[in-house]
């Protein structure tokens, strides 16, 4: 199966922070490879800004290390990467001060998509939003692209984006969740929204319960700084796991269009009960298997910041009122996986006398790694002697119903920049939904900030801390196994 590629019209994107971690790593990568599939045209132009004094020449030179670090040698060939690199240029500039400015305007061409990638610190923000308007650089029609995190509580998101509002009207601001531009997190919205099978069991009635789980093998990656002052909570609930039950639990929207999926992704996050202190657990690991301990990584021996949360929650509505949500996530994990698993309830009334090989149907959405669904359902086991039952998945794995092209799928950076260009906003988060997220998050973490609350230990290696196991246990449930 070819996978179809329509180029994007030609822009020029500015990219503050461009000798940052995240350029480097997924968005200059990302886009040398939309450039090889044909996407980002040669009319296009990308024009690194940072603090750095860097020549064009120096700039290049760090963007071909990077495609040969983070693009593999079978996905890049010499040809195209020099083609890429002739399309890159460097100004200086100073976020806080008047150098670079002019230089930059002087970059920027008119008659072409303009966006302006924000891959820098927050706090920067709006001094980033006030000189590009200052200077006359961006217009009405200009994009800019925030990344994560987006405030650290409810006061801090709304002041960022009261600040981008000064200069920018909200169809212009693309607030970047990457998990939102996974391909299998897409799929969420066709297999809900393109079949009939699911939608008429989608709801309290059919449903027993929902886990999502995002396990992580590995630590806070040279982020400890940031880290130790966010905590999973802030890192991952508040928004990428946030988004996932959005998108489970969300109506269908009248059409697949930008606010027409935001204003019922919001709707949910509004239905969210608040979540009681007894329905979550909080962990850190400890040292395992020769790996180190997560205060090892901190600047603060006594920290008490959870790499791991795991909590209930309820959505008020007629659609889920009774249907338990679990969420859990965390660092040094047993294994990398990342999956949605819906549970449904057992049928009315069993018509087998040997009926002790039933167990429920669950659907399995998983994100990473290997892609794809499953199914479990009930079949007579096969045999003579009696009718006995048991259960089998119907398994359907991406790179199988793909085939080979399922390498050029492009990865949630690549996706979500492209669709900066195209002007669709649909897989970024609108202000009031983020803001919406931290009121349902802010008292949590003020709940356990001021009853002093320790997380729970857990060794690395590990499937997190045992007070989880028993967030379920006691709900007559189990956590799926971490594999
Ligand atoms: C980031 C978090 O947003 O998502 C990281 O800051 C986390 O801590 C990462 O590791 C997980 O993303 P992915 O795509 O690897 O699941």
């Amino acid at each position: 199966m070819a996978l179809r590629v329509i180029p994007v019209d030609p822009f020029d994107l500015v990219i503050f922070g461009a000798t940052g971690d995240l350029a480097r790593r997924k968005i200059l990568p990302g886009l040398y490879r939309r450039f090889l599939a044909g996407q980002m045209t040669p009319e296009s132009r990308i024009i690194g800004a940072a603090r750095a004094e860097l020549t064009d020449a120096a700039f290049a030179q760090s963007v071909q290390d990077a495609i040969e670090e983070f693009v593999p040698a079978a996905q890049r060939d010499a040809a195209s990467v020099a083609a890429f690199l002739a399309l890159l240029a460097y100004v200086p500039i100073d976020a806080k001060g008047e150098g670079g400015w002019a230089a930059l305007k002087g970059r920027v061409r008119s008659g072409v998509v303009r966006a302006f990638y924000f891959s820098v610190a927050p706090a920067l923000f709006g001094d980033l939003a006030e000189r590009l308007h200052l200077h006359g650089i961006a217009d009405g029609q200009s994009r800019i692209v925030v990344e994560k995190p987006f405030g650290r509580d409810l006061a801090t998101a709304r002041a960022l984006n009261t600040a981008l509002a000064r200069h920018f009207a909200e169809e212009q601001i693309y607030r970047i969740d990457h998990y939102l531009g996974k391909e299998t997190v897409q799929n969420l919205m066709a297999v809900r929204f393109a079949n009939i099978l699911f939608e008429p069991l989608w709801k309290a009635e059919y449903i027993d319960h929902v886990q999502i789980t995002v396990a992580e093998t590995v630590d806070v990656e040279g982020r400890g700084a940031y880290y130790d002052k966010s905590g999973a909570m802030r890192d991952m609930v508040q928004n990428h796991m946030m988004q996932l039950l959005c998108l489970i639990a969300m109506e269908p929207p009248y059409h697949f269009d930008p606010d027409a999926v935001r204003d019922e992704k919001l709707k949910v996050i509004r239905a969210l009960d608040p979540v009681k202190p007894e329905d979550i657990v909080r962990g850190q690991y400890l040292g395992a298997n020769g790996s180190g301990s997560y205060v090892e990584h901190s600047e603060d021996p006594a920290s008490r910041t959870e790499s791991y949360v795991a909590l209930k929650c309820h959505i008020s509505n007629w659609r889920w009122k009774g249907t338990p949500f679990y969420l859990r996530t965390g660092k040094k994990l047993r294994a990398r996986s990342s999956e949605i698993a819906i549970t449904f309830k057992e049928p009315p009334h069993s018509i087998f006398d040997d009926d002790r090989g039933w167990r429920e149907n669950v659907l399995v959405i998983r994100l990473q790694p290997n892609e794809g669904m499953n199914l479990m359902v009930m079949i007579k086991e096969p045999g003579p002697g009696g009718m006995r039952l048991m259960q089998v998945p119907l398994d359907m794995s991406f790179a199988d119903a793909v085939g080979a092209e399922a390498v050029d799928i492009p990865d949630a950076y690549e996706r979500l920049i492209m669709d900066v260009i195209r002007g669709n906003q649909t897989l970024f988060m609108r202000g009031d939904e983020v803001e919406a997220a931290w009121a349902w998050a802010d008292p949590i973490i003020q709940g356990w900030e001021g009853r002093g609350d320790k997380p729970q230990a857990y060794d690395a290696g590990s499937s997190g801390p045992d007070d989880a196991m028993m967030l379920m246990h006691r709900d007559g449930r189990r956590w799926r196994d971490i594999r």
